[in-house]
């Protein structure tokens, strides 16, 4: 039971979209970093980065009411777990700087129609931004690694053959195939995405090759094919043009292996909820249920095999 009255659960959404941006502020300053070894004063703080000290110390303080840092005394702040978390290379000062920045505004346009709102506040479309913006696609290339774990083990769970060609579409910086490779020795890969992902290919080895290129044109050809939080950037129509682009090169009995959330009925929380939103926001994408992942494989030449969550299994007809 909340220990809040339902007015007080109210309040503390409607200033999340605050706690969003704050969040942001804070990681793309460094803070996190520049606490690291010790408590520091925010006047401090606030020189090194160039920002106002004054303002500084309301967006650490109303962060720091949350569990994001704690003021020991008076204008000076150390770490806690939670701002720890936010330190530079885990990728979660990454997902700050996205959900406070170019997603929060695109998410303050959501209305309820199917529209995304990412184009029309950004004035082009989420791809193309990041092709045009380096720092973000990188950004958004080391947030995505964060995930990596729980996608290898969803990956995992397919009873792989041990020789097959394994092509991972939109394959980011190839950092889940890596993983799936060093733990499969038979298994050769290739990670297909748009050219401007960033990546370290010394980092691929021998079995893994990158193929540049738009799934809705063409894949090559393999024994299987991984969609990794692919599906739900995309509306049912755009879904069923990169699931065709792959019927297209697949032979029959080829497999698909899709990684991404099943809705579950119900009203228990679950992530893929909100994403779903931010989904909507971004790219007119969608997070989907047991009966929409069937529907969308078997109109676009796959078979379902299993659909659970995280783990969606079809086979080319
Ligand atoms: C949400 S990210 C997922 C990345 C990776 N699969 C993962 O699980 O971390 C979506 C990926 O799709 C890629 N993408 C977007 N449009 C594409 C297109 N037309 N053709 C190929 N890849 C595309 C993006 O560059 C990005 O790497």
């Amino acid at each position: 039971m909340s220990r809040f009255r339902p007015e007080d659960d109210l309040w503390r959404f409607f200033w999340g979209a605050l706690t969003t941006r704050a969040l942001a502020l804070a990681a793309d300053l460094g803070v996190a970093d520049a606490l690291a070894d010790r408590a520091r004063h925010v006047d401090e703080l606030a020189a090194e980065a160039g920002a106002d000290a004054d303002t500084l110390r309301r967006i650490l303080r109303a962060l720091a009411s949350e569990g994001v840092f704690a003021e020991d005394s008076p204008g000076v702040f150390r770490n806690t777990p939670m701002s720890e978390a936010l330190r530079r290379g885990g990728g979660l000062d990454d997902f700050a700087h996205l959900f406070g920045g170019a997603w929060h505004r695109a998410a303050g346009g959501l209305t309820a129609t199917e529209r995304a709102t990412f184009p029309e506040i950004h004035g082009t479309d989420f791809w193309s931004w990041l092709a045009d913006r380096p720092d973000e696609r990188a950004a958004f290339d080391r947030a995505m690694g964060t995930g990596r774990q729980w996608k290898v083990e969803r990956a995992s769970a397919v009873e792989w053959r041990g020789d097959e060609t394994v092509v991972d579409v939109g394959g980011g910086n190839g950092a889940l195939l890596i993983e799936l490779l060093r733990q499969r020795p038979g298994l050769r890969g290739i990670v297909f995405d748009l050219p401007e992902t960033t990546r370290d290919e010394s980092a691929f080895g021998d079995r893994i090759e990158f193929a540049a290129g738009s799934f809705f044109e063409r894949v090559p050809p393999a024994d299987a094919y991984i969609l990794s939080t692919i599906l739900h950037d995309w509306d049912d129509v755009d879904a069923a043009r990169i699931l065709r682009t792959i019927h297209e090169a697949a032979p029959v009995g080829a497999r698909l292996v899709v990684i991404d959330a099943v809705i579950p009925s119900g009203n228990e929380p679950h992530g893929a909820k909100w994403l779903d939103l931010l989904m909507l926001a971004l790219f007119g994408g969608r997070e989907r249920d047991q009966e929409q992942w069937r529907t969308l494989l078997e109109h676009s030449g796959f078979e379902p095999v299993r659909v659970e969550d995280g783990l969606i299994e079809g086979v080319c007809r």
